[in-house]
């Protein structure tokens, strides 16, 4: 089948099998892998791109959904060398270790601080409660995610 999709700014006609999954056609056929696969199964987050501006797991949508619609990825998101206030704080904050699920820590933040600028730490958890992490214990995620929203220390990060 054949589908439009604007990705990270650029607008790709691609003809796709009807069951290849979002995650697939961005990383395979247009090389966007910085999104990745951690479970397959929409339990970890790790895949999370934004569509239309809201959070997706980009293993639990069909590519041919993503027809006609606009999707960002974490290599979409930064403008030129400028880092988004989440990716930032995310560096900021130490809020990574392997790194492998930051890419989809940070498009859930984003959605989530587009949604609710001013979230409580409780509201943070909540929010980003569909993305797993196996290194950090979560402490710097939430940190990261305030210092974003404008609450917080601005300062360092703790490492565990
Ligand atoms: S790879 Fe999509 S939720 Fe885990
Ligand atoms: S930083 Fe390693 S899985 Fe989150």
């Amino acid at each position: 089948m054949k589908i439009t999709v604007k990705v990270d700014g650029t607008t790709y006609t691609d003809d796709v099998e009807p069951r290849t999954l979002l995650v697939f056609y961005l990383r395979e056929t247009l090389g966007k892998t910085g999104t990745v696969v951690g479970c397959d199964t929409s339990n970890c987050g790790a895949c999370t791109v934004l569509m239309d501006g809201r959070s997706v797991k980009s293993c639990n949508v069909l590519a041919v959904q993503a027809d006609g619609h606009e999707v960002t990825t974490i290599e979409g998101l930064a403008e030129g060398e400028s880092l988004t206030p989440v990716q930032e704080a995310f560096r900021d904050c130490h809020a990574l270790q392997c790194g492998y699920c930051t890419p989809g820590m940070i498009m859930q933040a984003t959605d989530l601080l587009s949604s609710n600028p001013s979230p409580t730490e409780a509201e943070v958890r909540t929010g980003m409660e569909g993305n797993l992490c196996r290194c950090t214990g979560y402490h710097n995620i939430v940190k990261a995610v305030l210092q974003a929203s404008g609450q917080g220390s601005t300062t360092g990060g703790e490492q565990s």
